[in-house]
């Protein structure tokens, strides 16, 4: 029998915990954790994101400020308004939805939010920290670290002996979920657009994690059987049969078909999608308890 993975039940424990402990450090320390979370321009798929990690944040507990602002913001409107976060006592966690408009230069930006504010792992510090195995002192990349939930879930804590295959080598996921699969000891290949035979590749893999964007790439016969596989993936795909015109979400793998040779499968949506919003809550309470000390 093949296991769905039930990443919204997984991500609401989640979610349980941090409200307990949002609520223990108000009552004891007096510090409402507060995250705060800028947009920049009308991308819609980038609004319903933030919408619903500003409202997750107000379910917490957390003191939750969203910045909207227009399209046209200059680099240093943009910049300034980090500074400003960054220098707010009550702010704990920043977040800033990317991708930004063609016209601003994410980088500085996303490194000129403190480290220690930085509740998406997106800055050197923190990834650097991923990359040397340094899990504990700093602010992990909330998709990558909650993939790893799951396949924990699954596999247990020590992957010694276990082959992991990451498709994808951003930055934001296939990076750091490389470094942190390496670290719980899996042998870990980071597959990209320029591997060959990535079938073949993919076949050897007891976990196998796609993060490529493309909708259902990975098909039954790159699944090893018993495989745990981890979508990533979030493509929308014209679905005529629900009527003209309407869409549906699909990830990265050709979920019916893969189901049936896996032995564990994250759905799209409902797998690792909840998860990356309950770990930017755990990394935002985290970062007050740091600073509560
Ligand atoms: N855009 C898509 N995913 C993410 C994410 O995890 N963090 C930020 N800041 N922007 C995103």
């Amino acid at each position: 029998m093949t296991t769905i993975i039930d990443g919204k039940q997984v991500a609401a424990s989640v979610i349980e915990a941090v409200k307990t402990a949002a609520r223990k450090l108000e009552q004891e320390a007096g510090v409402k954790t507060g995250l705060a979370v800028v947009i920049v321009g009308d991308d819609p798929a980038s609004h319903a994101y933030v919408s619903s990690k500003s409202r997750m944040a107000k379910e917490c507990g957390f003191t939750s400020i969203q910045h909207t602002l227009p399209e046209e913001t200059t680099q240093e409107e943009l910049a300034a308004l980090v500074e400003k976060l960054n220098a707010d006592e009550t702010i704990h966690g920043i977040l800033v939805q990317l991708p930004l408009p063609k016209h601003l230069n994410s980088e500085p930006i996303i490194q000129s939010i403190l480290p220690e504010k930085d509740v998406d792992g997106l800055h050197v510090v923190n990834a650097g920290k991923v990359a040397t195995g340094d899990l504990e002192g700093g602010l992990i990349s909330c998709t990558p670290a909650g993939a790893m939930v799951l396949v924990r879930g699954i596999r247990g804590d020590d992957l010694s002996g276990l082959n992991a295959v990451v498709i994808g080598r951003s930055n934001l996921f296939g990076k750091p979920m490389a470094a942190l699969l390496l670290n719980a000891n899996a042998t870990v290949t980071s597959a990209h657009s320029r591997t060959k035979d990535l079938a073949a590749t993919c076949r050897n893999a007891d976990i196998l994690v796609a993060a490529v964007g493309r909708p259902q790439m990975v098909k039954a016969d790159w699944v090893k059987p018993g495989a745990t596989v981890i979508d990533v993936g979030i493509n929308r795909v014209p679905a005529p049969e629900k009527g003209e015109g309407k869409s549906r979400l699909v990830g990265d793998v050709a979920f019916d078909e893969c189901a049936k040779v896996a032995g564990a499968i994250t759905p799209v949506p409902g797998g690792v999608g909840p998860m990356t919003i309950a770990m930017l809550m755990a990394n935002t309470v985290i970062a007050a308890y740091r600073k509560a000390g």
